[in-house]
């Protein structure tokens, strides 16, 4: 049985469904069942119970384990699980020491790697889902306010990449594989805008600001500290200089090119209207 946490997340909730569809018997964590809305093919358990029995393989997800990793794996090792597909993060490419949420998934995979188990550390740039922070201003018809117009990234569908971490769980070719997911295009934000606009018959607008404006307002959100915020902006002043390029990995591994912008844009157009 393959545990999926995080299973109500952007990746896990399409990885639950892409896992049953194969057939492959899934126990989905979250942290409140009740709520989670997770498929009735799946056996839904509490995230702090943590189950392991007779699981073999898990999707390890950041997001829900900030703390208590060295205790997961531990116990993981205990149960007899052979396989962690980690949730990693193309940010592990940047060598800035000062790249606090590099240093963060390095952790994550050297303390895997350690565990001894087969491992796949799947490394996604930024994910598309990032936009859903337009959806107030979109909703409202007000402009997309955002540092640095003429950055470039490369959104990748939370769909690809869980079709990624499927394979990783369901075959043998990725273990000690680390491929780097991306869209198969490099857009500007007022691209994206532009596309979110004609996915919902709307036009949407973007006006750039100032990066201390932006800073101010990163660091009133949820989660955010003052490191993470520092590195989300020189990321972004530095692909200016130094776009992305997309990655072929998600065409090699799932036999199927990548999801466009607009194609995202289209699944998530109610999310903006
Ligand atoms: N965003 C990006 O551009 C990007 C790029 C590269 C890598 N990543 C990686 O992807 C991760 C996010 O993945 P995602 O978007 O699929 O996840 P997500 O949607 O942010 O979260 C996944 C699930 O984890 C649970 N969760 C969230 N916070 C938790 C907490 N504090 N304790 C326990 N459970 C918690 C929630 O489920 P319940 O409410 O059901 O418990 C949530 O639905 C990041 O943490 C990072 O490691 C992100």
């Amino acid at each position: 049985m393959i545990l999926v946490t995080g299973a109500t997340g952007n990746v896990g909730r399409h990885l639950v469904g892409e896992l049953l569809t194969a057939g492959a018997k899934v126990r989905a964590l979250t942290r409140d069942p009740a709520t989670a809305r997770l498929p009735g093919d799946a056996e839904v358990a509490r995230t702090a119970d943590m189950p392991l029995d007779g699981i073999t393989s898990v999707f390890l997800n950041p997001a829900v384990f900030w703390t208590g990793l060295d205790d997961l794996l531990a116990r993981a090792a205990e149960h007899g699980v052979r396989r962690v597909v980690l949730l990693s993060s193309a940010s592990t490419l940047d060598d800035d020491p000062a790249n606090t949420l590099a240093a963060h998934h390095l952790e994550f995979e050297q303390a895997i790697e350690d565990s001894g188990m087969e491992w796949t550390f799947t490394r996604p740039g930024e994910f598309a889902t990032n936009t859903l922070g337009w959806r107030d201003a979109i909703r409202a018809g007000t402009a997309v306010r955002e540092p640095y117009a003429a950055a470039r990234t490369t959104p990748i569908h939370e769909r690809d990449i869980a079709a990624v971490a499927a394979k990783a769980l369901l075959t043998d070719g990725l273990v000690g594989a680390k491929p780097v997911l991306t869209g198969p295009e490099t857009l500007t934000q007022p691209d994206m805008v532009r596309i979110i606009g004609e996915a919902i018959g709307r036009p949407a607008r973007f006006a750039e600001i100032a990066p201390e404006d932006a800073r101010a307002e990163m660091l009133s959100r949820p989660y955010m500290s003052e490191g993470v915020v520092n590195v989300l902006l020189h990321l972004r002043a530095k692909s200016i200089v130094e776009p992305p390029e997309p990655s072929p990995e998600v065409e090699r591994i799932t036999g199927r090119p990548a999801r466009m912008f607009k194609e995202w844009a289209a699944d998530h157009a109610g999310d903006f209207s």
